[in-house]
């Protein structure tokens, strides 16, 4: 469908601007239902462009007048836009159209959330407030007043002229229109200052509503750190006066870098110890530091086209992830990259939503905000610094820097400022932006006299519209155990660039245990016949923390699909390797907590899948409590004496030490609870001074269908705070067993608190029910039935957020028949409605393609 839909946009097609812009004045005078947006933008004609087509993007708008140089015109209102005869020099194009802030569901442009005007322009909002070149190769400086009684009003840049009733704010740097902002409301600041190293002051503040000014200051921490971290790691100074963040309920996503006026759905910004958890607070601190990132990689570099978001996504949370890895653990910061990449992004390339890093074509890019753009584009970044090394990938971002600052630029640019700084030459490596699907990376070895040899065969799996795949560029991180556990081969990464190539390691005394894609340094699916006792060596004495975890992990999916298959019992061999590894008081908490993780319910359908096999969600989910079960009763004594000697005395402290405790003693928890019953969860529940401890034990009930009294305690703690709620209804979806999944996803639609329009609340119940695989997957169909139920009545209020969820049906085909013909029933269900939004009907067009 997306190949032939007249509304497709290609890279290929490509233009430059006809004119560009020199500056911008904008007047807001706000009113919920009549706001009136006067604009006057200088425009000159590009000299790189072919043509002299005036065209300007907006959307409903309603336009006043509009006037060249002060002489009024009437444009040509079109699909999309205006157009008009525009002069061959420069001038000025003055507007005043009238918007509706108040009736803005869709939460793109401006829109009002608890009575506050806010904006998302990213990617093409900006149209919606007034007509202008929406694209992102257009930039320029912005003058804005906003005119309003609310106390507060805020727009991009330095703060000018403020008065009774107005306030005007000048952004110097040249921007493109999706990185506008204004809020206006009744907030409160949370100030602070930051002294940059050459010593500009600038005024830090971060904007709430007064009930949540006690939610700011770790989130004001965490801006700080970003800002030195920045200036340390990559050499970027922040650029203006002042820096605002403002909190938001109503937000479609995470959060958005508008220079100088960054703003955040609260769920990823507010925090207190009573409200968020250790997993909550270093998601905040990561998402804070993206954002702040931005500055540099987006907005004094920003993108020439849509096509080109991975340039960056893709290194932003490449740098947020190097970041969180310095304030935190990089071994265990990977292994959460690694699984986020696994479940969500393998995922994606191996259904019918796959595409490349820089797709080719879209219908709505909103569509392309995606794991795939984001995560693997970081894992991209990854590897080229993997392949280049520190100090090269330091030249060449310094050269990138340097060359493209105030400019909108390609992939090709990128790779070319790696080219240039480092001597290699990058365009095979370039593949891993062009080719979509997850490369397998098959092993074999070979032993003789002393010498060891690797052959690696790679293989690609076809894509929609990719069906033959050229080979990558893998940088296979390797290192060699000798039989006693010594490591003698360090890791050297291994440059696998053809179909199939051998390397060979020489003068070796005894056949070595190899330590594969150690760090996981490459995005792809490693095969290779491996042993039990293999596994269990490495997960006893690989040096490698990432391969370390690894191996356990192996262990515990070859086990579980043994459950599922051949209805094996729970694995003894991989219990004990286990009960040793989280015993192991050498190791950090957090990555004995990591160790106890069981590989998740659809990691498991995707393996079984991928060996040719229908997945039974119903079976993959016993076979997994079999196995928990398995563990509690083998392994009750070390959990509990883990529990017991993990606790943390003292005030809560989100840092990673005492998270990692907690994350470790959570675990026992929850397996423990098995075996024992409820007894400790409730006690952890009565005792809780933070939501990570009451939550864990919340959940602990639930898991063993107890709980009830400390769920209706929970609500009326929390009834007051929307961001504990979302995880009170979300936990009970999560936590229902397969049979009730659908049922209490229903009952709690019709609980009095379930503000649907709220997409935090919507994805509260809907993620959940989606995440909870037996449950969504249950082969009544009802949980399929309810979602789509809720996505055809969220559709015309807010397509965003409607199409995003739609990928819970996104690997249909997996499944068993009976199952495939529900899934698609309700997918021709959706598509078939009549005014379905572009956004949801390219989603469900491309999965039943
Ligand atoms: N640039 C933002 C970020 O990465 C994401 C904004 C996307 N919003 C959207 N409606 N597509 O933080
Ligand atoms: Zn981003």
């Amino acid at each position: 469908m997306t190949q032939h839909d007249p509304r497709t946009v290609y890279l290929k097609d490509y233009q430059p601007p006809a004119y560009l812009v020199d500056e911008v004045k904008l007047t807001f005078r706000l009113a919920p239902e009549t706001t009136r947006v006067l604009s006057e933008i200088r425009f000159r004609p590009n000299p790189d462009a072919a043509s002299r087509d005036f065209f300007l993007h907006g959307e409903q708008l309603k336009l006043i007048s509009a006037s060249i140089d002060g002489t009024p015109v009437e444009p040509e209102l079109v699909e999309g836009g205006l157009k008009l005869d525009a002069p061959d020099a420069a001038f000025t194009f003055a507007a005043e159209v009238e918007i509706d802030p108040e009736h803005n569901t869709a939460l793109e442009g401006l829109y009002r959330s608890n009575g506050m005007y806010c904006t998302q322009c990213e990617a093409e909002g900006f149209r919606k407030i007034t007509f202008y070149p929406d694209r992102p190769d257009v930039m320029a400086p912005f003058h804005v007043r906003v005119e309003s009684d609310l106390p507060v009003l805020l727009s991009n840049g330095n703060p000018g002229e403020r008065g009774d009733g107005f306030a005007e704010w000048h952004d110097p740097w040249p921007k493109p229109a999706y990185l506008f902002a204004l809020v206006a409301g009744e907030l409160v600041a949370h100030s602070d200052r930051f002294t940059t190293r050459s010593g500009r002051e600038v005024e830090l503040n971060l904007w709430v509503r007064e009930a949540d000014i006690d939610k700011c200051a770790f989130g004001m921490e965490a801006l700080k750190k970003s800002m030195r971290w920045d200036e340390e790691v990559y050499g970027r100074e922040y650029d203006l006066d002042v820096f605002n963040i403002v909190a938001v309920d109503d937000f479609n996503m995470g959060a958005m870098e508008n220079k100088g006026l960054n703003i955040f759905n609260s769920s990823a910004v507010l925090a207190s110890p009573e409200t968020a958890t250790d997993a909550d607070f270093e998601r905040i601190e990561a998402i804070i530091a993206h954002e702040y990132f931005h500055n540099w990689t987006g907005n004094r570099i920003t993108c020439r086209d849509w096509f080109q978001l991975c340039l960056k996504e893709g290194l932003t949370v490449f740098r947020d992830q190097q970041f969180t890895g310095d304030m935190r653990s990089h071994a265990v910061k990977r292994i959460d990259d690694a699984m986020t990449l696994r479940a969500m992004q393998f995922r994606e390339d191996n259904g019918p939503l796959a595409h490349p890093v820089r797709p080719e074509s879209f219908v709505e890019i909103n569509n392309f905000y995606t794991v795939t753009v984001y995560e693997k584009g970081a894992e991209i970044v990854g590897m080229l610094r993997r392949l280049v090394g520190e100090e090269g990938y330091r030249k060449a971002l310094d050269l990138y820097f340097d060359r493209h600052d105030g400019q909108a630029v390609t992939i090709e640019d990128w790779l070319r400022a790696f080219e240039d700084a480092t001597g290699r030459d990058l365009s095979q490596f370039g593949r891993w932006y062009s080719q979509a699907g997850t490369p397998r990376v098959h092993v074999t070895e070979d032993w003789a006299d002393g010498r060891y040899t690797l052959t690696l065969r790679q293989e690609t799996p076809a894509t929609p519209g990719q069906p033959d795949k050229a080979p990558q560029v893998i940088p296979v991180a390797v290192g060699l155990l000798n039989p006693n556990g010594d490591e003698v081969v360090p890791t050297t990464v291994l440059e696998l660039t053809e179909a199939e190539q051998s390397f060979h390691f020489e003068t070796l005394s005894a056949r070595p245990v190899p330590s594969l894609l150690r760090g996981f340094s490459a995005p792809v699916i490693l095969k290779r016949q491996q042993s039990k006792e293999e596994r269990a060596f490495l997960l006893a004495h690989d040096t490698d923390p990432f391969n370390k975890w690894e191996a356990g992990r192996d262990l515990a999916r070859d086990g579980l699909m043994a459950m599922v298959l051949d209805g094996a019992g729970p694995d003894a061999d991989y219990i004990d390797a286990l009960g040793r590894g989280i015993a192991d008081e050498g190791l950090d908490p957090a990555f004995r907590a990591q160790l106890l993780a069981l590989p998740g319910e659809d990691e498991l359908a995707q393996a079984i899948f991928e060996t040719g096999r229908a997945p039974d969600p119903t079976a993959i989910f016993e076979a997994r409590e079999a196995l928990r079960r398995a563990v509690a009763e083998r392994l009750g004594d070390v959990l509990g004496r883990l529990y017991e000697t993990h606790q943390i005395d003292g005030p809560y402290s989100p840092e990673a030490e005492d998270a990692g405790r907690r994350a470790l003693t959570n675990a026992a928890l929850s397996l423990l609870s098995l075996t024992e019953g409820g007894d400790r969860a409730r006690a952890q529940f009565r005792a809780a001074d933070n939501m990570t401890q009451q939550i864990a034990a919340l959940s602990a009930l639930l898991s063993i269908e107890e709980g009830a009294a400390e769920l209706k305690a929970f609500e009326d703690q929390w009834s007051h705070e929307r961001l504990v709620m979302n995880k009170w209804f979300g936990l009970q979806v999560a936590r229902a067993t397969p049979e009730r999944a659908a049922a209490t996803a229903e009952a709690l639609t019709r609980h009095s608190a379930f503000e649907w329009k709220n997409p935090n609340r919507f994805r509260a119940v809907f993620g959940a029910l989606a995440g909870n695989a037996a449950g969504f997957h249950h082969p009544s169909g009802a949980g399929y039935r309810l979602l789509a139920d809720w996505l055809l009545k969220l559709d015309p209020l807010n397509p965003q957020t409607t199409a995003r969820m739609t990928q819970a049906f996104s690997t249909w085909k997996r499944y068993d028949e009976t199952r495939q013909g529900l899934i698609r029933a309700e997918l021709e269900r959706i598509a078939g409605t009549e005014g379905l939004s572009r956004d949801t009907s390219e989603m469900v067009g491309r999965m039943l393609a």
